[in-house]
């Protein structure tokens, strides 16, 4: 295991700079992912560390080394790719042993290596099958255990769930959980799907155009995203963004296109500003009758969708469409007037041009 470094990580193809100048640090036998839309640059990070890319800037170190100059092979790393290449004309057995060609081991500490990979990942009743006798996860599984045989410091995987189904992603997405549970190797993880960052990551790594825009636990992307940017990324739905204006004496917010003046407690440094109003979906109930709340929005139902526990509303306030939660035993019609409300400190705000948060 090993605790894995980037200083100031530039990296460019001829003259245009895709990674500008990333520091990031990941201790020993953390699970890190790196998230961000495509072509933010997340892959090409994973590709220095693993050495697959020179960085054309800045250090890289794997445990106590630098690795810059060292070839893949040497970094004492093992990666999984989506299009993970696992070979059709080989048993399970031998396509996990691949992994160690490189160590060229005794056979017996190979097959010793390969059944308890297999031990782990569930497959010790498949290693006599070829792929084609398999599930997708249990190919995914095949390619896993390969990289799990080296003993590798650390795993990188690229959107290795990326070709699976939704429920095989949830599957296999807890299944890797576990695997680092119970191996505790340092991981460090790209995908562009914000729920799996949330529920894989000990902490997560946003990306935008080569940028690190957040990095912080779960939680904290969640509660407290910086920006904009991150606080739409985060979240499903995304949150609700509405522009207004902050008064500059009184701490009352006029959102655009609605009458009432809404209190806005907290939030000094908002005064007299131009703001995007953050709620999200989560924090906005959707309350039958009339219901004492510091911030209430009267809207009208536009669609419903219920999703099991609960019910997401749509509906339309002051020429915005905002999304609330409903309860899902007594959710509203198309076409309902109903009163959106949120709690004053799940509030979040931003200032309009910058995009920056307000702290409160
Ligand atoms: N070999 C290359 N030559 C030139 N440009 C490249 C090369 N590889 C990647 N890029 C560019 O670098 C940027 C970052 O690409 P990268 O593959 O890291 O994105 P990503 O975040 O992994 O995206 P995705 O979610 O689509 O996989 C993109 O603009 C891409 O076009
Ligand atoms: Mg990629």
């Amino acid at each position: 295991m090993a605790a894995v470094s980037l200083s100031n990580i530039v990296k460019r193809f001829d003259r245009h700079t895709v990674v500008h100048g990333i520091d990031l640090a990941i201790a020993d036998g953390e699970f890190v992912v790196l998230v961000g839309p495509s072509g933010c640059g997340k892959s090409t990070t994973l590709r220095m560390i693993a050495g697959l890319e020179d960085a054309s800037d800045g250090e890289i170190r794997i445990g106590e080394r630098v690795v810059n100059r060292l070839e893949p092979k040497d970094r004492n790393i093992a990666m999984v790719f989506q299009n993970y290449a696992i070979y059709p004309h080989m048993t399970v057995h031998k396509n996990i042993a691949f992994g160690l060609r490189m160590a060229k081991l005794p056979r017996a500490e190979e097959d010793k290596r390969v059944r308890e990979a297999a031990a782990v990942l569930g497959l010790t009743d498949l290693l006599a099958r070829t792929p084609a006798q398999l599930s997708g996860g249990q190919r995914q599984r095949v390619a896993i255990g390969r990289a799990m045989v080296r003993n590798p410091a650390v795993f990188l995987f690229d959107e290795p769930l990326s070709n699976l189904d939704a429920q095989l992603r949830a599957q296999m997405r807890l299944e890797i959980k576990k695997l680092h549970q119970t191996l505790g190797t340092t991981i460090v993880y790209v995908t562009h799907d914000q729920i799996e960052a949330m529920t894989l990551a000990d902490r997560i790594v946003i990306m935008r155009d080569g940028r690190i825009q957040q990095i912080g636990t779960p939680t904290e992307v969640y509660r407290d995203p910086v920006n904009v940017f991150v606080a739409r990324f985060i979240g499903s739905p995304s949150m609700n963004l509405v522009p207004g204006g902050v008064d500059a004496t009184r701490s009352t917010l006029r959102l655009d296109g609605i009458e009432r003046e809404l209190a806005l407690p907290g939030f000094q440094r908002a005064a007299g500003k131009r703001v995007l109003l953050g709620i999200r979906p989560d924090d906005l109930r959707v309350v039958p009758g009339e219901a004492a709340a510091e911030l209430a929005l009267e809207a009208r139902v536009t669609v419903v969708e219920p999703l099991g526990p609960d019910t997401l509303v749509y509906a339309q306030c002051g020429g915005h469409e905002l999304v609330a939660k409903a309860d899902a035993r007594t959710p509203p019609r198309r076409g309902d007037i109903v009163r959106l409300v949120a709690q004053p400190e799940t509030l979040h705000l931003f200032d309009a041009s910058s995009e920056t948060a307000i702290p409160r």
